[in-house]
């Protein structure tokens, strides 16, 4: 069978979530990946020492074999005391949601103002920032380039400052992040490398493909994926993993449960691209050069097999849920 073989991967955005669902998420994760940067959209949020340390240790009785690089939710007034504390609790990374932006976001920041004495706190500490940069206000197709000039404003406030825009989803954001500082990178989902909105609304609604930030148009597409597989160090890999049950499903929350199939959309994108040597780049150097972290050991083997997405993984309908892939993805010891 051919196939190939590189470094464990990373993801450097997912959502595990909490409570007994949470193990079956971690153990889907540790399947493919070696780190994990859980995102802290529970509820409550992770936004004090104790609740990091806490679902940093449940993550790791879950699934041993998963590293965690733990990130924390900004709040609006959090002072330079909270930064420090949480840096200290093991903090690598600080979370940005626009308030009403998205899943739990309602406690999130209104204005960038209200984030700047934590901002501050995190460059001094070597914490990096991670963005979901979308504008609540604006209709939903613009909301992401309707927030550049925030991201604007936060470069220039706090030079220095390490920051990750999340799970880009428009040709205007590549180019902002490509023209932006070298501290500044971006997660990119497969999602929005693989889908566009005509698959998620153009036959009949696909449910197992709605999230935040929507996938826009072909020509978004394209762009995505040129910056993916264009081996810049400020692109890598987030998923976007955000399995929601069934009857939340239904009431219409964003996310997609991409853990299952994330690695082989990835490896069915750079293939079409011809760039799957850049592939390893992508998942498991360019964000842990960014984000300070030593590479992972061990390997992850892909592999050409055509399989059929089944309905349902882990109680979740899965992202690509029916459709057949080309690739599939094991971890190698
Ligand atoms: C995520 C979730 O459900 O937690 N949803 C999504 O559509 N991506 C939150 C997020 O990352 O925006
Ligand atoms: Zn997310």
């Amino acid at each position: 069978m051919p196939g190939i073989e590189i470094r464990a991967p990373d993801d450097f955005h997912a959502h595990l979530r909490q409570g007994a669902p949470l193990a079956a998420f971690a153990r889907r994760h540790a399947a493919g990946f070696a780190r994990v940067a859980p995102m802290p959209n529970t509820l409550p949020p992770l936004a004090t020492p104790a609740a990091l340390v806490d679902y940093v240790a449940s993550i790791e009785r879950a699934a041993p074999g998963l590293a965690v690089i733990p990130v924390f939710k900004l709040i609006p007034g959090m002072d330079e005391n909270d930064v420090r504390a949480l840096a200290e609790a093991g903090a690598r990374i600080g979370k940005y949601y626009p308030a009403g932006s998205t899943t739990n976001s309602g406690d999130g920041i209104r204005d960038p103002a209200e984030a700047d004495e934590a901002l501050g706190a995190m460059r001094d500490l070597g914490l990096a920032l991670a963005v979901h940069a979308e504008e609540p206000s604006a209709p939903v197709l613009e909301r992401e380039t309707a927030f550049l000039p925030v991201l604007d404003r936060i470069v220039r406030a706090h030079p220095g400052l390490r920051l990750s825009v999340e799970h880009l989803s428009g040709a205007a954001a590549v180019r902002w992040v490509e023209e932006a500082p070298e501290t500044v990178g971006a997660t990119i989902t497969a999602h929005h490398l693989c889908f566009t909105l005509e698959d998620l609304l153009g036959e009949s609604l696909d449910t197992a493909l709605y999230c935040k930030p929507l996938p826009k148009s072909g020509a978004d597409r394209a762009e995505l994926r040129r910056a993916a597989c264009s081996g810049s160090r400020k692109f890598f890999f987030g998923s976007d993993s955000a399995p929601h049950e069934p009857a939340r499903k239904a009431a219409g929350a964003a996310g997609v449960y991409a853990a299952p199939v994330a690695l082989a959309l990835l490896a069915g994108c750079f293939e079409e691209e011809g760039a799957l040597d850049g592939l390893e780049g992508f998942i498991a150097v360019h964000g842990a050069a960014f984000h300070g972290l030593e590479p992972n050991r061990g390997s992850v083997r892909l592999w050409r097999e055509d399989w059929t997405v089944p309905e349902a993984v882990d109680g979740v309908r899965p992202l690509a849920a029916g459709r057949t892939l080309r690739w599939k993805a094991a971890r190698s010891a």
